[in-house]
């Protein structure tokens, strides 16, 4: 169902302590409504941090997983191990995944199968790069980021889905897609999803805009009719910041 959400990917960043704090000031400031409210901290942090987020509302993702369900592959993790601890949710296709350990739209269509076949929520992150903008091509490169990893998926696999429309020149720069880039470009995806599927799953999905994300940007982007929320990189790393940008929701 479509639904505001909020997630902090915190990437590889806090140790021990510091995930314990952040949390712990998280759930100091109580409750966020019907907002989703979502953290991704390590690895090595997820079975800790669902312990401390139990019965906060507050959900616990994997920023990562292996497209195999187990064997020889060292130093992955597997759908299983995730669910093990308590992990609902994977966010896969990030930006910085695909540029610096070379997923791409093959690697990323089976995660998502092997996240989906252990009952997973993914999601699911895409968008272009800024060559791609400057020469216009930008539409091009998110419909086949977006259609070569979900487009096989049956309708019913949707209600597990969620977008994230990333341009990658706004990822940590600073600079963010202005108001009106990320409303154009998530009418467009929503657009992809009804001629792919229908209009009633189109209207469905949740579509997060990820990018530079700020307590002093969030209002402005959240706004938009197609934005129904962000996915937050260093601002979710501050839980002042972070929870103002959900409450400007
Ligand atoms: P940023 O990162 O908010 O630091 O730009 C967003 C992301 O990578 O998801």
């Amino acid at each position: 169902m479509r639904s505001k959400i909020v997630a902090g990917n915190w990437k590889m960043n806090n140790d021990q302590a510091e995930t314990s704090t952040l949390i712990d000031a998280l759930k100091a400031q109580g409750d966020f409504g019907t907002t989703r409210v979502i953290i991704a901290p390590s690895f090595v942090h997820l079975a800790q941090a669902v312990t401390l987020a139990a019965d906060s509302g507050i959900e616990v993702a994997a920023q990562n997983m292996h497209e195999a369900t187990s064997g020889a592959y060292t130093g992955e993790v597997s759908p299983a191990m995730l669910s093990s601890v308590g992990i609902q949710t994977v966010i896969l296709g990030h930006s910085e995944r695909r540029a610096y350990f070379g997923e791409n739209d093959a690697t990323l269509a089976k995660k998502v199968t092997n996240a989906l076949d252990h009952d997973m929520d993914v999601v699911f992150c895409f968008g272009e790069e800024l060559e791609d903008r400057k020469s216009d091509n930008h539409f091009n490169v998110v419909k086949s980021q977006i259609a070569n990893a979900l487009f096989a998926l049956p309708a019913a696999s949707w209600s597990k889905i969620v977008l994230a429309y990333e341009p990658v020149w706004a990822i940590g720069t600073g600079e963010t897609a202005s108001p009106e880039q990320a409303q154009e470009m998530h009418a467009f995806i929503r657009g992809l999803v009804q001629d792919q599927y229908d209009a009633a799953l189109a209207d469905d999905v949740s579509i997060l805009y990820g990018g530079s994300v700020k307590p002093g940007n969030a209002q402005e982007i959240f706004s938009k009719q197609d934005v129904d929320g962000g996915l937050i990189g260093g601002a979710a790393l501050s839980a002042a910041d972070f929870t103002t940008i959900i409450k400007s929701i």
